[in-house]
């Protein structure tokens, strides 16, 4: 990736923003992190490769193929609270595959609540993370990091990664401008960051949400529910019919498809 590129086609609004470009990294996430804490300006971290590259809830993600995006976004957020983390996430996927569908015409879909899917496999995912500022206690900056599998394969890998992760390509397309991508993700990114409230990204993640009305189950309290998807609230929750016939809001947690197309969950 080539720091000057990007930087003469960053959005209007957004021209300030600090690029760091890496070959290698062990987490643009930790790296983004320490960042934050020492400078005032915001700022995105690229690197072709991440050694100790992080998933959610303690994963690691795969970040070694032939090629691959993997990037953080750190961005001050004075006034959040944390119930708008999930929030950000959405904006993050909902940019990401408004980007990935004007630079590269594929279509991608989402499943709730980070994870982007390509012909069925995931080839995408996104891990937001909060910074507290210790005077006040609250948060006041976001970490959000995307990896995307451009190409290469997964054989290195367990069975089970290994038939549910994809890639975008066989091979990359000899057009591909990694710097593109990147400056129609942030220009669509900078917009929902900017009117946050207005929450313009909820109507096109639902419009790629992968399972509406599809049987999924969810664990809670090691019981396990069924349920029917039924779309996006507000707040970026999952709104499910449970059961008894009642819509209900899932927050947390990770949901399960039941039906065999998305059996490789
Ligand atoms: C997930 O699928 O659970 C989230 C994966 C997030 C991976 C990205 S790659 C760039 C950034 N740096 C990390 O260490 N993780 C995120």
């Amino acid at each position: 990736m080539r720091e000057d590129q990007l930087k003469e086609k960053l959005p209007v609004g957004w021209q300030d923003l600090e690029i760091k470009s890496f070959s290698k990294l062990p987490s643009t996430n930790d790296w983004t992190k320490k960042y934050l804490k020492e400078n005032d300006t915001e700022v995105l971290v690229v690197a072709k490769e991440q050694t100790a590259g992080r998933g959610r809830s303690g994963r690691s993600f795969y970040s070694e193929l032939d090629e691959g995006l993997y990037f953080s976004l750190g961005v001050k957020t004075p006034n959040i609270s944390p119930t708008d983390l999930p929030l950000y996430t959405i904006a993050t996927a909902s940019a990401m595959m408004q980007a990935v569908e004007e630079e590269l015409s594929l279509e991608l879909e989402v499943k709730w609540v980070n994870d982007l899917f390509y012909h069925g496999r995931k080839v995408a995912g996104i891990l937001t993370e909060g910074l507290t500022d210790p005077k006040t206690n609250t948060i006041d900056s976001l970490v959000i990091g995307l990896g995307l599998n451009l190409v290469g394969s997964f054989s290195k890998l367990d069975k089970k990664i290994e038939t549910t992760a994809g890639t975008l390509y066989e091979d990359l397309p000899k057009n591909f401008s990694v710097e593109n991508l990147l400056a129609s993700f942030l220009k669509y990114f900078l917009s929902y960051h900017r009117n946050l409230t207005e929450k313009a990204f909820i109507p096109v993640y639902e419009e790629k949400l992968l399972g509406i009305q599809e049987d999924i189950y969810y664990i809670r309290k090691n019981r396990k529910y069924y349920a029917k998807i039924k779309g996006i609230s507000h707040e970026g929750k999952l709104m499910i019919r449970n059961q008894e016939n009642k819509i209900e809001e899932l927050a947390a947690g990770e949901i399960h498809f039941s039906s065999q197309q998305f059996a490789k969950d």
